[in-house]
């Protein structure tokens, strides 16, 4: 597997992924990121700041906006070069509808996290354009984070329908808890990403969660009283009370899982224990379904149909 120098981070203008590139970026072995961003100002802004943070001028936009397979189509089909590692981090709760249908047969939430991402790796497999690692932002909502109130997502018989009703608004509807939404879809990117890994032998697939982490926009979309306990209560006591990071702390998770091969391809690692902080394990270690083949690939046949259907 070829060593990771070069490096593509969708939603690379804020949060988590703009941070992780300024890690990177402090890498000498690191000689290229493509900031991946769906507004091409804020990928401006991002840029020159981190070009004056890290004092180093390797980074290059790419403007892509995940919900839009076509926007992803296009961003792919004009590079020029191949790129070492991807870091799917674009996502969140899908603006202020989290399941609201958009023109593409899908719920936001579910374009946003995942319905880009599987085109663009596709994308990028097709043209051979990807030379290593691919590694998602998980979440710990996708086994469940009991201490925060978020339960593991109730799977029926995990069939490729039950994944594709996940995301076509069939189980999650507008009047559906946002986070529940979430959780069921990253549950399905954690197992999109197992199945890969095993029909793609030679590149590393690997889901890392960020960790519950402070400092980024990511609750901004919650509705007021769900956004008032995870970001602005939950974002001063639960640091305090060891339930949350900080933003460093959450994208060194993906720095490392980028780079280092310690972290094995089809896994998905996250916290350890409760909350969402703290020792990283494979996490079908404590929801073994994330471990199992056959369910890894439906997820897999659930997120392709989703693709072919939209496109026909
Ligand atoms: N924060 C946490 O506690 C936590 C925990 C577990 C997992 N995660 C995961 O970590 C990832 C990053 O989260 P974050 O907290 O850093 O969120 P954030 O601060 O809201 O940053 C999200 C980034 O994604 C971009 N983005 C959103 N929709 C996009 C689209 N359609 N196309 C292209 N870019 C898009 C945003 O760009 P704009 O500025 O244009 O909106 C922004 O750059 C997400 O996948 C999230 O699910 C976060």
């Amino acid at each position: 597997m070829n060593p990771v120098n070069s490096v593509l981070i969708t939603g690379a203008n804020a949060g988590l992924g703009r941070e992780a590139a300024r890690q990177l970026a402090g890498i000498s072995s690191i000689e290229k990121i493509y900031l991946a961003c769906r507004s091409k100002d804020k990928a401006l802004a991002a840029k020159a700041a981190l070009e004056r943070e890290t004092k180093r001028s390797i980074f290059e936009i790419i403007l892509m906006d995940v919900s839009d397979p076509s926007s992803v189509r296009g961003a792919v089909a004009a590079m020029k070069k191949p790129v070492d590692a991807l870091l799917l981090n674009a996502g969140g709760m899908g603006g202020r509808s989290s399941n609201a249908m958009t023109t593409h047969g899908v719920t936001s939430i579910y374009a946003v996290n995942v319905l880009g991402h599987v085109v663009l790796v596709d994308e990028m497999l097709e043209r051979q354009l990807i030379t290593s690692t691919v590694v998602y932002a998980g979440s710990e909502a996708a086994r469940g984070i009991p201490k925060m109130g978020v339960p593991r997502p109730a799977l029926r018989s995990a069939t490729v329908d039950e994944f594709r009703a996940m995301a076509d608004g069939r189980t999650f509807t507008e009047s559906s808890d946002p986070m529940e939404a979430y959780a069921g879809i990253k549950l399905t990117a954690a197992l999109w990403m197992s199945s890969m890994a095993r029909k793609h032998p030679h590149l590393r697939f690997v889901t890392m969660s960020p960790g519950g982490t402070t400092g980024t926009n990511g609750m901004d979309d919650l509705p007021f009283l769900k956004k008032l306990f995870f970001k602005h209560i939950g974002g001063v006591l639960m640091p305090m009370l060891g339930m949350m990071h900080g933003i460093e702390d959450g994208a060194k998770r993906y720095v490392d899982a980028l780079l280092d091969p310690k972290f094995e391809s089809g896994s998905f690692y996250a916290s350890a224990g409760e909350a969402a902080v703290g020792k990283l394990v494979d996490q079908a270690t404590l929801f073994p379904t994330l471990g199992d083949p056959l369910v890894q690939d439906n997820a897999n046949l659930a997120v392709h149909q989703i693709v072919t259907v939209q496109a026909s």
